[in-house]
């Protein structure tokens, strides 16, 4: 009790010296978290930090807020912070305090998720690489060695928190945290000392004495306080181990990751609202996005292999920090049309019952409150449903939130919410550069020696594997060997009949024979590459890559990389073999640029005299630029480059690979929402390159004199290169005259008719900006989408000057979808109105 007392005092006493304070005693319950004694209704969104920047923050936060979240959920990535074991780092992209305080200013809640094991398509699944080469350690399991880092790191944030005064239990906004991540789904691959390694973790996070509860995800033996979460594309069938635990969702997928060589994913707003919608139907109180903002894998921080720069996961706020619409607009409606429900929804159990073949009821109904959900689960058809003697109409694979059981506030698959296509808008590099440098180009460069050209190479017999020999320090490991050739050798006779057979655990390499590039290999490779060799002295480089480290699976962290070999020399004729395998190799870990530091464009060595060198392997490229005007978010377009990695000031803006394309099939032109999702369920891009756009911050750009820095492994040409600055296109609307209300003007109070009805919303999302055109408009059967709208068989004549007298000139307008706005041009038909429109 006065524990309780103290508490209270102390929390009254920080509201007074802080703008922001969370009074915070946080514990739960079998139907939701409770924060200082009240059951909560809470939608969170994942943002991770370092996927953006901190001039970032504060925006995306303010967003996240405007679309309705409560909570913002990240992880905590260890080997950002600790790069060297015992050096922390917790600077620029990597302040995790000045984050959480961010997402505090705002007045929200955060969900930290320590792990240490991110998973996340972080490089190495967030686990420093120093970790692997710790005597006899085994990681994710009951292993001595790795239980003392995991605790010592795990200690080490709850510790950095606890100073700052971050949990809700000191009157920060820490409500929750997550030990581990996902085990339950590899656990049976560790034996069973996975069981014990599970109560360890459970126990030694309960021993740090955070005050707020701790979560395991995918762990249905989540051992007692800790509450056992569940990750999907949908959650509503989740029940967790014990009656006296919540509910609780912590990934919704908004999409799914991108990565080289693959389509472009993303996942219907429809079915993702009619996801969440279920989940609270049948009785879920917490559910998270993954992700909110998915941003950008600047550096080398991605995982994989493969894992593209991009992380958008086609998310609520786009990798740029723009809102994705109707994406986020539309869940916004759902999560207001949640929170009308959340009396009752805390109040009690939800009664679930049927209304036919596919169709289900749930109704929280506690003294004066009742909220109802009405579910249409089949896939193909639409239904009319008696529900209290009233009857309702629900779209195939849709939810009808009703907050008063008696008026639909919200219907999953009707959005409300303007529709805006994005638009990049190209520019050159070269505005104004001195044309006096590089002939014009205003580029210089420095060529990347083949083979070994640093002094801290090493020789070693045999092929070795590469994550063991680079640490990860580079992506880069060349292997080097000399070769004798005599001129009685069969390997002479012609060049042709050579071939180099090459095998590799991957990621991918480039295969040099007395300096010149013979082949290249992605992924795991087995490949006879044909060379031609001289009698004398030969030189063979092999340069294996790494394209970010595996992140999950079982034993993720022994999954090797590199030339392990075979390696061998075929003449292939007479079938004569020789085994290079066995013989003694040069090694160089790293590039010799790298070791220069040319990523940050000092250096007396750029060569800016002569012709610049076009499609050329291995070589660096350097210009200036000044960044374009206005503040619109930026992206350079690597269209006519390789791959490889970029500067900005010095700063990583990741790796590009723009030749990478996804596959030609596969991509339907459209998606349809109805019936379950999966990751392979929608994709867009095939047969297109998967990423040539990368994302610049801002915050990186000083208005002129920008060093940008280019390492390309393959050859392209850099003049290509452009910028593209991210906009709004067109807006766009479609409302029908069966859709509900705009949330925004729900009442209980249906006797009052004074309900607005169905109505477009048009809104210019950028300050100051109007609309300036109406590019179309319907009234009556429209068809198409935003961009490609046409008219139906009915439509009104006196739409598209009606829509253009509301809203031309002004920054928003609304318009009542009814025959009353434009009259009937087809009576007993249910019309709906089609508008695209754009602001200047
Ligand atoms: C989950 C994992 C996340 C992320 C996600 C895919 O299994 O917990 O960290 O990797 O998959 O984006």
């Amino acid at each position: 009790m006065r524990g309780t007392g103290f508490l209270l005092v102390f929390c009254w006493v920080l509201g007074l010296l802080a703008s922001t304070s969370f009074c915070g005693n946080v514990t739960y319950d079998h139907r939701a978290l409770v924060i200082d004694g009240k059951r909560r209704v809470l939608i969170s969104g994942s943002i991770h930090y370092p996927r953006s920047t901190p001039e970032m923050w504060p925006d995306l936060i303010r967003k996240s807020k405007d679309g309705g979240l409560d909570v913002i959920e990240t992880y905590v990535f260890w080997n950002l912070h600790e790069p060297v074991r015992n050096q922390y780092d917790f600077e620029g992209r990597k302040d995790l305090v000045k984050f959480v305080k961010t997402v505090a200013d705002a007045g929200l809640y955060v969900h930290l998720r320590i792990g240490p094991y991110a998973c996340a398509e972080w490089n190495y699944g967030g686990f420093p690489v120093w970790l692997h080469f710790i005597p006899g350690i085994q990681f994710r399991t009951d292993n001595e060695p790795f239980k003392a880092e995991m605790k010592r790191f795990t200690a080490k944030i709850v510790d950095l928190m606890q100073q700052e005064k971050l949990y809700a239990s000191q009157g920060g906004p820490i409500i929750l945290s997550q030990i581990e991540n996902e085990y339950g789904n590899v656990a049976s691959a560790y034996g069973p000392a996975a069981k014990s390694y599970i109560n360890w973790a459970a126990a030694m996070a309960t021993s740090l004495d955070t005050g707020v509860p701790w979560v395991m995800c995918q762990q249905a033996d989540a051992p007692d306080p800790i509450i056992n979460t569940c990750n999907g594309f949908y959650c509503d069938q989740f029940k967790p181990n014990s009656n006296k635990k919540p509910k609780m969702w912590t990934e919704n997928y908004s999409g799914w990751f991108l990565s080289f060589g693959g389509p472009v994913p993303y996942r219907p707003v429809e079915d993702l609202a009619f996801a969440v919608a279920r989940f609270f139907q049948l009785g879920g109180t917490f559910q998270n996005y993954y992700m909110y903002h998915g941003g950008t894998n600047f550096g080398r921080t991605s995982g994989g292999p493969f894992i593209s720069t991009s992380y958008d996961y086609d998310a609520p706020i786009d990798e740029y920090g723009i809102l994705r619409q109707p994406k986020w607009g539309h869940l916004k409606d759902v999560h207001k049309a949640v929170k009308l429900c959340e009396e009752a929804l805390v109040g009690t159990d939800p009664t679930v019952t049927s209304l036919g073949q596919n169709l289900e009821a749930a109704v929280y109904k506690t003294g004066s409150v009742c909220a109802a959900f009405l579910a249409n689960v089949g896939t193909q058809s639409d239904a009319t449903v008696n529900f209290n003697g009233n009857s309702y109409s629900l779209p195939a694979w849709s939810v009808s939130i009703l907050p008063d059981c008696k008026n639909v506030a919200l219907n999953t698959a009707k959005i409300n919410s303007a529709t805006m296509i994005p638009s990049f808008s190209h520019q050159s590099l070269k505005g104004n550069i001195d044309s006096s440098e590089a002939l014009g180009s205003g580029w210089s460069w420095i060529n990347e020696p083949v083979g070994i050209s640093k002094d801290d190479a090493f020789v070693k017999l045999g092929p070795l594997e590469q994550i063991n020999t680079t640490a990860d320090k580079s992506d880069y490991l060349w292997y080097s060997l000399g070769i004798e050739i005599k001129g009685d050798e069969p390997f002479l006779e012609d060049g042709s009949q050579t071939v180099l057979h090459v095998e590799s655990l991957g990621h991918a390499l480039h295969a040099f024979t007395n300096g010149k590039l013979v082949g290249s290999g992605i992924g795991k490779v087995s490949e006879d590459i044909p060379i031609a060799l001289v009698t004398g002295k030969n030189k063979i480089d092999l340069l294996s890559l790494t394209v970010g480290l595996q992140n999950s699976g079982a034993f993720f962290d022994k999954t090797g990389a590199g030339i392990t070999g075979p390696v061998k020399l075929k003449g292939i004729k007479n079938g004569t073999t020789v085994d290079l395998s066995s013989q003694e190799w040069t090694y160089q870990v790293g590039l010799k640029g790298e070791e220069l530091g040319l990523p940050s464009g000092s250096s007396s060595q750029w060569d800016s005299k002569s012709t610049l060198p076009k499609n050329q392997p291995l070589i660096w490229y350097k210009t200036k630029f000044d960044a374009p005007a206005g503040s619109d978010p930026v992206a350079l377009d690597f269209t006519g480059l390789g791959k490889g990695e970029a500067w900005v000031n010095g700063q990583s803006i990741g790796r590009y690979w723009p030749v990478y394309a996804s596959p030609n099939g596969g991509c339907a032109d459209s998606c349809n929402y109805q019936g379950p999702y999966d990751s392979s369920k929608c994709l867009s891009n095939c047969g297109k390159p998967s990423q040539t756009l990368y994302h610049v911050p801002r915050s990186w750009l000083q208005s002129s004199g920008n060093t940008l820095v280019l390492f390309e492994e393959i050859g392209g040409d850099p003049t290509k290169l452009s910028f593209a600055t991210r906009q709004i296109g067109s807006l766009c609307s479609h409302v029908s005259e069966s859709h509900p209300s705009p949330i925004d003007t729900w009442s209980t109070d249906s006797t009052s008719g004074s309900k607005l009805g169905p109505t477009v919303l048009l809104e210019c999302p950028i300050p100051g900006q109007v609309i300036s055109s109406v590019k179309f408009a319907s009234f009556g059967t429209p068809r198409g989408t935003c961009g490609g709208y046409s008219h139906g068989q009915c439509s009104s004549r006196t739409a598209l000057s009606i829509v253009q007298k509301a809203c031309i000139g002004s920054k928003s307008c609304g318009i009542g979808v009814s025959v009353n706005t434009f009259g009937d041009p087809c009576i007993g038909v249910t019309k709906s109105l089609a508008v695209e429109a754009s602001c200047t």
